[in-house]
């Protein structure tokens, strides 16, 4: 998930054209994931779950943090670079210090409605509104194969839905009327044309 913030003070911006310099400076060192596109058919793939969480899963999780923290986003899940397993990396602070990596997450309980402004690494460009629940209580394993429990609200809690959604196959505008999607696929097929 990408989080629009349209209050950036001029000096966060200047903060923020620092941080870009950097970063695309060491970009070379990290190994960033391809993500994919919508409507690729791809991201319509249902995830399995993880039944062994080793090394492999450990380097995927990794290497999607590292992509997600690159694009820049808040939320990555495994569907969108390909990989069709129940693995999701969030980090939706702003300080972007608290990692989340979640494995085989499981909705225990949801309440309450939000309408949050969201966007998506696989959808660039494109931002709407999107009801969700206020307040989630996930279950998931960690990267030790620890079972662990999260709640969240606000933010968080539509970043954890969002990319619960992509395991299953959902993006964000899947969730709009089928007015604009058939709006954002035009739109998105132009950039592809301009970009190609
Ligand atoms: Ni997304």
């Amino acid at each position: 998930m990408r989080c629009l913030n349209t209050k950036f003070s001029p000096f966060f911006k200047i903060l923020r054209s620092i941080l870009h310099v950097i970063t695309t400076s060491i970009k070379f060192f990290m190994p960033l994931l391809p993500i994919l596109r919508f409507p690729d058919s791809r991201l319509k793939k249902i995830a399995t779950p993880v039944e062994n969480i080793d090394d492999n899963i450990r380097r995927l999780a990794r290497d999607m943090a590292e992509t997600m923290y690159e694009a820049p986003g808040i939320g990555l899940a495994a569907t969108q670079v390909n990989v069709h397993k129940c693995v999701i990396v969030i980090d939706a602070s702003e300080a972007r210090n608290e990692l989340l990596v979640l494995i085989n997450p499981q909705l225990v309980e949801c309440d309450g409605v939000q309408v949050c402004e969201e966007g998506c690494l696989s959808v660039p460009g494109i931002y709407d509104k999107v009801e969700r629940a206020e307040h989630v209580v996930v279950r998931f394993l960690d990267l030790e194969s620890n079972e662990q429990v999260v709640e969240a609200e606000g933010l968080l809690a539509v970043c954890i839905q969002h990319e619960m959604d992509h395991l299953q196959g959902k993006v964000f505008v899947d969730h709009l009327s089928q007015l604009k999607q058939t709006r954002i696929k035009a739109k998105l097929a132009k950039q592809a044309r301009i970009t190609a």
